[in-house]
C-alpha cells in the first residue's frame, strides 16, 4: 500500500508530500505493542516502510498571506475560513497529484495534517466548561474527491477528546525510528516551533517524553520579514554576522513557557506577532544582525535549556539530537546547538543519516499515522500528549 502523507506546518511556508510504500499487512503498531525487534548502531532504518519520494510546493504568496492572517487573526470572517478550508483542499490534491505523477507513484491513501488555524491544547474556561480545542483546516473531501481514494485527515481532536493535548503526535515515528537499546536519543524537529521527543535507552512507549520546547523558525522568520524583508534567513547567514544579546536572551528565557513542565504545546499564539512586538522592543536600537543573531540564539538556547531540565534529569544516557525540520537548513542555528549540546555529552546528529530527508519528516510522520487509522489501530502515544488512553486518529473521507 503507498500512502501519500501530507505536511503544511506553522510556518505556512508551503506543502510537503512524502509518498511511502508499506510492506503488506505488517507490524506497524510497535507503541502499542512494544514488541517490534530490538534494534542496535545506526544506519538507515524503513521498518515496515520506505520513502519512495518527497516534494515541496511552496504556496502562492498571496495563499500564504491569508493563512497567516487567519492564524494571526483575534477574529476572522466565518466565510473567509470556509473558502480556505476548501482552497487548502485543493492544493492539498494538486501537490499530490504533481508529486504522484514526478515519480510515477499510484497512491492509494492519504494522510493529511491540515493547516492548523487554532491550538489550544491546554483546557482553557469556555462558557462554563473547560476546554482543550483545536482546529485544522484543509477539507478532506475535497481532497479525496479530486484524487479518487480515501483521505484521512484532522488527527488531532480524538487525542484531545481522550485528554490528551492533541499534540505531539510525531513521536509514534520518531519511536520506530530512533528506539535504540544501547543509547537514549532525542528526535528535535525545528520547524516554527520546535519539538523533541526523548527517547532513553531500550524505552517501552509509556517512558517516551516529548514536548514543545518554544520557537523554533518562527521568530527568526518574523524578524527577518520585519527588519530585512525577507522569508527567512537563508542558512542562517544574516545570523552569523550579527552577535547575540545575552541580556535579552536571559530575559526571554525566564517566560513561563519555558517553566512549564511537559507535556507542553506551543503556537503562533505564544510565538507569533505579539512575541515578535515584544522581542523587538526588548532588542532596541541595535545592529539589525545581532537581532536575528538572538532570535537564533534564543531558539538553540531554549532547546539546550529543555533538554538539562526537562530530559536528562530522568536518564543520562542521552547521547544523540537527531534534527529535522526546515531548521536543519539554518547553519548558524545548527552550529548554536551543537554548542549547547556538546557540554551535556550529546552528538548532534540529522534525519538524512536515517532514511528520512530533513524537510520530509513530518509528512512521513502523517504517512504512517494514514496507515494506523486505515487499520483502526491507535496511533497518538499517551505519554506525549498526556492523553487518558490511547486513541485512532483523524476521521476518513471516502472518494
Ligand atoms: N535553507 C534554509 N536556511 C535557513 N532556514 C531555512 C532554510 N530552509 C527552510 N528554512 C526554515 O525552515 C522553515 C520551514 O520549516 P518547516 O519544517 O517546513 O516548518 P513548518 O513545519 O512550521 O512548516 C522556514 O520558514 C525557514 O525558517
Ligand atoms: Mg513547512
Amino acid at each position: 500500500m503507498i500512502v501519500a502523507g501530507v505536511m503544511s506546518g506553522t510556518s505556512a511556508d508551503g506543502i510537503n508530500v512524502a509518498l511511502v510504500k508499506f510492506e503488506g499487512e505488517t507490524d506497524a503498531s510497535p507503541v502499542l505493542r512494544g514488541g517490534h525487534k530490538n534494534r542496535t548502531g545506526g544506519g538507515p532504518r524503513h521498518c515496515n516502510f520506505t520513502l519512495l519520494a518527497h516534494d515541496e510546493y511552496a504556496f502562492p504568496a498571496r495563499v500564504r498571506r491569508a493563512i497567516l492572517q487567519s492564524m494571526n487573526a483575534e477574529s476572522a470572517s466565518v466565510a473567509d475560513l470556509a473558502r480556505l478550508n476548501f482552497l487548502l483542499g485543493e492544493l492539498y490534491a494538486n501537490a499530490v497529484m504533481r508529486c504522484a505523477r514526478t515519480h510515477r507513484v499510484e497512491v492509494d491513501l492519504v494522510g493529511c495534517h491540515g493547516q492548523t488555524l487554532y491550538h489550544q491544547g491546554t483546557p482553557t474556561a469556555y462558557l462554563g466548561r473547560k476546554l482543550a480545542v483545536t482546529w485544522q483546516t484543509g477539507e478532506g473531501a475535497v481532497i479525496s474527491v479530486r484524487l479518487g481514494v480515501p483521505v484521512v485527515s484532522d488527527f488531532r481532536p480524538a487525542d484531545m477528546a481522550a485528554g490528551g493535548k492533541g499534540a505531539p503526535l510525531v513521536p509514534f515515528l520518531d519511536y520506530t525510528l530512533y528506539r535504540d537499546r544501547k543509547i537514549g536519543r532525542i528526535a528535535q524537529n525545528v520547524g516554527g516551533i520546535a519539538n523533541l521527543t526523548a527517547i532513553p535507552a531500550n524505552a517501552t512507549p509509556q517512558q517516551v517524553i516529548a514536548f514543545d520546547t518554544g520557537p523554533g523558525n518562527m521568530l527568526i522568520d518574523g524578524v527577518m520579514d520585519e527588519v530585512f524583508s525577507r522569508p527567512y534567513d537563508r542558512h542562517g547567514y544574516v545570523a552569523s554576522t550579527g552577535k547575540v544579546l545575552e541580556h535579552v536572551i536571559r530575559k526571554l528565557l525566564r517566560n513561563s513557557f519555558f517553566h512549564q513542565t511537559p507535556p507542553r504545546t506551543a503556537g503562533r499564539e505564544d510565538f507569533g506577532p505579539e512575541y515578535l512586538r515584544q522581542f523587538l522592543s526588548l532588542c532596541g536600537a541595535v545592529n539589525q544582525r545581532d537581532i536575528v543573531a538572538t532570535a537564533t540564539a534564543l531558539t538553540a538556547r531554549s532547546i539546550g535549556d529543555a533538554v538539562r531540565r526537562f530530559v536528562q534529569t530522568k536518564s543520562k544516557d542521552y547521547r544523540e539530537m537527531i534534527v529535522s525540520g526546515g531548521g536543519a537548513k539554518n547553519r548558524t542555528l545548527m552550529e548554536m546547538l551543537r554548542n549547547e549540546l556538546s557540554p551535556l555529552g550529546i552528538a548532534l546528529r540529522f534525519s538524512d543519516e536515517f532514511g528520512i530527508p530533513t524537510e520530509a519528516k513530518e509528512a512521513v510522520a502523517f504517512a504512517v499515522l494514514a496507515h494506523e487509522t486505515w487499520h483502526r489501530r491507535p496511533s497518538n502515544v499517551p505519554s506525549a500528549t498526556g492523553a487518558k488512553r490511547a486513541a485512532v486518529l483523524g476521521k476518513i473521507s471516502y472518494a
